[in-house]
C-alpha cells in the first residue's frame, strides 16, 4: 500500500529523488505498460506539491492523444504544434513555461493552470509522446523539476514499449 507519511518531511529535492526511486520500485515490480505510466503519474502527483494536472499525452496516429493522468477531465487531442503539448513534440525540446498566458497558442484544458513543463518522451530519435504538469501558481517549475523528470522520462524509456500502449 503506498503510504505518504515518508515524504510529508521531505525538501523539495528529497522529493523528488524519492519520486524516481517509487518509479524504480514500481517499474520492478510490474511488466504491463499501461498500469505502469498509469501509476507515473500518480506517483509524480503524490511527490510533486502544487500541480493541478498531471499526465501524458502519446502520439499516436500523428497527434497526441490522452494518457493516463490525474487532474480534471482534459484536451482528448492535441496536434504537433499546437499548444505548449504539441510544441515540444515539434521541436522535441523541454518547455517550460512560466506563465501559460504569455505562450502564444497555450491550450486551457484546466482554466487554473498558470504554469507548465511539459518533457518530450524520445527514444532513439523518435517521439513517442510527452509528459505535461500543470500548475495554478506563476513560475512553479524550476531546473530542478526539469532535471529529476528528465531522469524520471529516462527510468521510463527502458522499460517502457511505448509501441504497445
Ligand atoms: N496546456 C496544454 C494542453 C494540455 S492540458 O494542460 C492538460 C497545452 O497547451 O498543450
Amino acid at each position: 500500500m503506498f503510504k505518504m507519511e515518508p515524504i510529508l518531511d521531505m525538501n523539495q529535492e528529497e522529493r523528488l529523488k524519492y519520486m524516481n526511486f517509487l518509479l524504480k520500485s514500481q517499474l520492478s515490480s510490474e511488466k504491463d505498460n499501461l498500469a505502469n505510466i498509469s501509476n507515473a503519474a500518480a506517483i509524480i502527483d503524490a511527490c510533486i506539491e502544487g500541480l493541478n494536472w498531471v499526465g501524458f499525452y502519446i502520439l499516436r496516429g500523428g497527434e497526441l492523444v490522452l494518457g493516463p493522468f490525474q487532474g480534471l477531465p482534459a484536451c482528448n487531442r492535441i496536434k504537433v504544434g499546437k499548444g505548449v503539448c504539441g510544441t515540444a513534440v515539434k521541436t522535441k525540446e523541454i518547455q517550460l513555461v512560466s506563465d501559460v498566458h504569455l505562450f502564444p497558442g497555450h491550450i486551457a484544458c484546466d482554466p487554473a493552470s498558470n504554469s507548465e513543463l511539459v518533457i518530450p518522451i524520445i527514444r532513439d530519435g523518435k517521439v513517442y509522446g510527452v509528459l505535461d504538469l500543470d500548475s495554478p501558481k506563476k513560475g512553479r517549475f524550476s531546473d530542478l523539476e526539469r532535471k529529476y523528470l528528465t531522469e524520471f522520462i529516462d527510468i521510463l524509456n527502458k522499460h517502457i514499449d511505448w509501441d504497445k500502449l
